[in-house]
């Protein structure tokens, strides 16, 4: 054979790979506003940055007819690209292709682009869109999965792990995504189940449509299962090509840092904080009066809204936000809540991001409900979290800092390196009410007037315990400062603490609460 004849053959041998499932099957792909794989990357990495490997990887299975020609490259695309600059490692499932679904070879190739990211120390990003397991392929394909899941757990903690689910994502196809670091979804796109509504049919007899079982609206919203919702894929790429700016390549390094910017002049902390202490504020607008360009990119923003998380920078340098919201439900602590935070402050430990938290909570929230749903198992999950971080720790008391909440909020007590409080802060065992109430229950049943001596015992309470000079007599908080010398406070503290080097008893792993 000839140069020309063999570069007609790999022309060829191309031009149907990059078709993947044909016309008919992309027709059907962009009637639900979903692009195709390769369309997928091209949109999300940096201009011609993309490098396919492993377009001609064949399956091996002669089961249930199926050949070879209908499944090029096995129904999924893999390679190396640049996103904002940064070296990443990606894979897209074709669901043009057998419904993306997942073969050995399928699973291989996954594997091994996983295996790169590992050895090149940079970010794995997986678009997902698969009917699960090939059935077809049987315990081969299951075989695929467990690959993926074991390669997904070592690689956590090393390289971020972004998940994008850009399609129905069935079975097997949802278990790679909640071990890794971030979930992206898309609205009408993304559906991610165990078991599809023709199951629970059979099995309970129940109808359901995918869109309610497990639409992007209830992963983000009521699961908890995502991170982050978009109302398009070009959105939910934007999403992602900001996220990577925040974090580093592995765990070996730091975010990029960025020019440093001032908070913008609208926004000023004396407007936010209102001076009744039981009247509700978004903590958002704190965080954007005091980090950088008031730039926040949170996580997580529709679930468990009664704590905050996300990244901001301080002098050009990222730091991970943990906030409570008063404005949701007082910011107490909850299962949720406690989930939320507890995930988000180990993945700033793990990846070098100093965290900042924000304290206004009356604790975690009393119930029925929380304690059968087992708040004090996910309520250690963040004492846990903070007590073994050994990122630079900095905590600032806004306003009320009651009880366990108090200590959770990264207390000196969990290892916080600078604690600030304002002067508005109430650090006590409990508000006001509940203690007077308790300690000084009798004199004021015995009182002529119980609601008088009630006022009164609140009131004295209040005067020795709501403040933070008690914990300022104590060394519990490090600087009483006023809201507008925040920002210095929290750029001093970064800078003074950029070397810090805190170990942990050598151990094979601890045994987190779940
Ligand atoms: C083989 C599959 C497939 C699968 C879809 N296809 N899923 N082929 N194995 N798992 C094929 C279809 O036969 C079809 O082929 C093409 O993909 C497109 O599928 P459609 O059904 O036409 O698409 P749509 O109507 O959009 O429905 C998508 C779907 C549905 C909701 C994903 O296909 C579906 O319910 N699939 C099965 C999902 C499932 O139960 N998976 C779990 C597997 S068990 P043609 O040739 O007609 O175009 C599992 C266990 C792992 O994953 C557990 C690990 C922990």
């Amino acid at each position: 054979m000839n140069l020309r004849t063999r570069l007609a053959e790999f022309f060829k041998r191309k031009e149907n790979a990059v078709q993947g499932g044909g016309p008919k099957a992309i027709e059907k792909q962009h009637a639900q506003g979903k692009l195709t794989a390769r369309a997928r990357i091209t949109a999300l990495l940096d201009p011609q940055s993309f490098h396919e490997c492993d377009m001609f990887v064949e399956h091996k299975c002669e089961d249930f007819g199926m050949d070879k020609k209908h499944f090029p490259g096995d129904g999924v695309v893999t390679g190396t690209g640049k996103i904002q600059g940064h070296p990443v490692c990606i894979y897209a499932q074709d669901f043009t292709v057998a419904g993306g679904s997942l073969g050995l070879m399928h699973a291989r190739k996954i594997t091994k682009i996983m295996d790169q990211a590992m050895k090149l120390g940079v970010p794995l990003i997986g678009i997902n869109d698969s009917g699960g397991a090939r059935i077809q392929e049987g315990v081969n394909s299951l075989a695929g999965y467990g690959e993926i899941f074991f390669r997904n757990t070592l690689a956590s903690g090393v390289i971020p792990q972004i998940s994008v689910v850009l399609g129905p994502c069935a079975g097997g196809a949802v278990y790679s995504p909640a071990l890794t670091d971030f979930v992206f979804v898309v609205d009408k796109i993304s559906k991610m189940f165990i078991t599809g509504p023709e199951v629970i049919k059979t099995v309970l007899g129940e109808e359901i449509s995918m869109e309610e079982l497990g639409g992007a609206r209830v992963q983000v919203e009521i699961s908890g299962n995502a991170h982050f919702y978009a109302a398009s894929e070009q959105e939910c790429f934007d999403q992602i090509n900001r996220l990577v700016t925040f974090i580093p390549w592995n765990n070996k390094k730091k975010a990029d840092p960025y020019p440093a910017a001032l908070p913008k002049p609208e926004y000023s902390l004396e407007r936010v904080i209102p001076a009744e202490p039981t009247q509700p504020y978004d903590v958002r607008d704190v965080i954007r009066a005091i980090f950088d360009g008031s730039d926040f990119f949170e996580v997580q923003e529709h679930w468990a809204a009664n704590i905050v998380v996300g990244f901001a920078r301080l002098k050009g340098e990222t730091v991970g936000i943990v906030a409570n919201q008063p404005l949701v439900l007082a910011g107490v602590l909850d299962v949720d809540s406690s989930d939320k935070a507890a995930r988000f402050i180990r993945f700033c430990d793990a990846f070098n991001i100093p965290l900042v938290t924000l304290v206004d909570l009356p604790g975690y929230l009393p119930g029925v409900d929380q304690e059968h749903a087992g708040v004090i198992r996910h309520g250690a999950k963040i004492l846990y979290a903070y007590s073994e971080a050994t990122v630079p720790k900095i905590t600032v008391i806004l306003r009320k800092a009651y009880g366990g909440g108090y200590i959770a909020m990264c207390s000196r007590h969990l290892g916080a390196d600078f604690l600030f409080a304002w002067p508005t802060a109430e650090i006590a065992v409990m508000g006001p009410e509940g203690a007077a109430n308790i300690i000084f229950r009798a004199e004021i049943a015995e009182a002529a007037d119980p609601a008088a001596m009630r006022r009164q015992k609140v009131a004295e309470y209040t005067e020795k315990f709501a403040n933070p000079f008690i914990a300022a007599a104590n060394g519990h908080v490090d600087a009483v400062i006023s809201p507008q010398e925040t920002r210095g406070f929290l750029i001093h503290a970064l800078e003074i603490s950029a070397h810090k080097s805190e170990s942990r008893p050598a151990k094979k792993h601890g045994v987190p609460p779940s």
